[in-house]
């Protein structure tokens, strides 16, 4: 039977590469994409489906509360799969109100017209077969030192303003499971990589430098560990996740993949290097800078549990990933270019130029 979809956030990078796995995998869905496109949020990364009538754009805030309760007036929605947010965490370092807006309050303000929508106060029974899925991520359970794996009972323990706007959020899915009985699940995943991954997170920051013979600007002593996804790994999760979770549970998304920061920037000098035949592209260009504040040592994610209940795992391994990565971005430069030019120079200086 034909699904339908509230999507937000399906012009960023997890969600685009979402809509172009659902829209691959399956031939009856409608998936309605909201999205504000902030900085992070960009119609190109949306240009493969372009003419596709199974998935409908609107520009709009998770926070506006008229625009959803219309659209749930226009669309009988299955599912709510709310991956809007505001997703850097040095942004967050130099600005938390705005996560606090669109991460907390939004994800409130998501909530409350879902349930106005799926809760019938007079029955007090929710409406059949109807599901919201909270993408969250591993940061809300703080930073790990050597040992150990985040399961999904680890208390949350978040860090950073971002992190911690993530676990109010995710606190607030269940809060709305526990008090009104609402179908809810809470994905957490690990760091993402992939196509379309906006240039200010480490692995597409370093390939754009590199290419421009740039500083590859390092924090600290770059023995950080974050656990690498692929994404299109992680939106296979999220579907399998989304019809057949069980209502109520978290379920953990990990890459098995456990690596320093600087093994990753290294990768990437070794592979451009070498693909290129660029001899400027070296490990002379990397740059220790001053740590992040509040810098989280180590991410890693036990996804036993998914793999267990669901059957997922990630098929993708770094290696592989890691290529395909790289292929992407090389035979995009158009696309790096753009989203590299104007506001992002801005940016770019404020937060590399002062860092020792
Ligand atoms: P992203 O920053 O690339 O994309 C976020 C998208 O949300 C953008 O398209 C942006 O325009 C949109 N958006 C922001 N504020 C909005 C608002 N108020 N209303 C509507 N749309 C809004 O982020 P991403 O990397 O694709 O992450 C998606 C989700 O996955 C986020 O919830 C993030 O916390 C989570 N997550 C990401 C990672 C990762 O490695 N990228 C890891 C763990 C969890
Ligand atoms: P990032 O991609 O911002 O993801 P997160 O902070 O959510 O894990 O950063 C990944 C790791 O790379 C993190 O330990 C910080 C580090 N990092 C750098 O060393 N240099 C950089 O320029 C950036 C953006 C990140």
């Amino acid at each position: 039977m034909k699904k339908t979809y509230l999507v937000t956030g399906g012009a960023g990078f997890i969600g685009s590469n979402f809509i172009y796995y659902m829209l691959k995998k399956h031939s009856d869905i409608l998936l309605v994409n909201l999205d504000k496109l902030t900085y992070a949020g960009n119609l190109e990364n949306l240009k493969g489906v372009e003419g596709d009538t199974r998935h409908i754009f609107v520009q709009g805030d998770i926070c506006d509360c008229t625009l959803i309760r219309n659209l749930f007036e226009q669309y009988d929605f299955d599912y709510v799969i709310n991956f809007a947010a505001e997703s850097h965490v040095d942004r967050s370092i130099a600005c938390p109100e705005i996560f606090v807006q669109t991460n907390v309050l939004g994800t409130v303000n998501l909530l409350q017209r879902t349930k106005e929508a799926w809760y019938n106060q007079e029955t007090k029974s929710w409406k059949a077969d109807k599901k919201y899925i909270q993408i969250s991520t591993d940061e809300v359970c703080g930073a790990l030192g050597k040992e150990g794996l985040f399961t999904e009972t680890t208390p949350l323990s978040p860090h950073s303003p971002y992190s911690s706007s993530k676990a109010s959020a995710d606190m607030f899915v269940m809060a709305f499971h526990d008090t009104y009985n609402m179908p809810v699940n809470i994905t957490r995943c690990s760091n993402n990589y992939g196509p379309y991954q906006f240039p200010e997170k480490l692995i597409p920051l370093i390939i754009n430098n590199a290419r421009h013979h740039s500083q590859l600007p390092v924090y600290g002593d770059g023995m950080q560990v974050r656990d690498w996804l692929y994404v299109e790994d992680h939106c296979k999760a999220i579907d399998m996740v989304t019809s057949s979770g069980k209502v109520g549970e978290v379920y953990n998304i990990g890459g098995h993949n456990e690596r320093e920061n600087i093994f990753i920037v290294k990768t990437i000098i070794g592979q451009l290097h070498d693909r290129l035949q660029d001899a400027g592209i070296s490990e002379d260009l990397i740059k220790h800078v001053e740590d992040r504040l509040g810098h989280d040592r180590r991410y890693a994610i036990d996804p036993e549990k998914i793999k267990r209940d669901l059957g997922w795992y990630p098929e993708t391994c770094f290696e592989k990933g890691i290529v395909l990565t790289i292929d992407w971005y090389l035979e995009n430069q158009e696309w790096l270019d753009h989203v590299t030019c104007g506001e992002y120079q801005q940016y770019y200086k404020k937060m590399y130029k002062n860092r020792r």
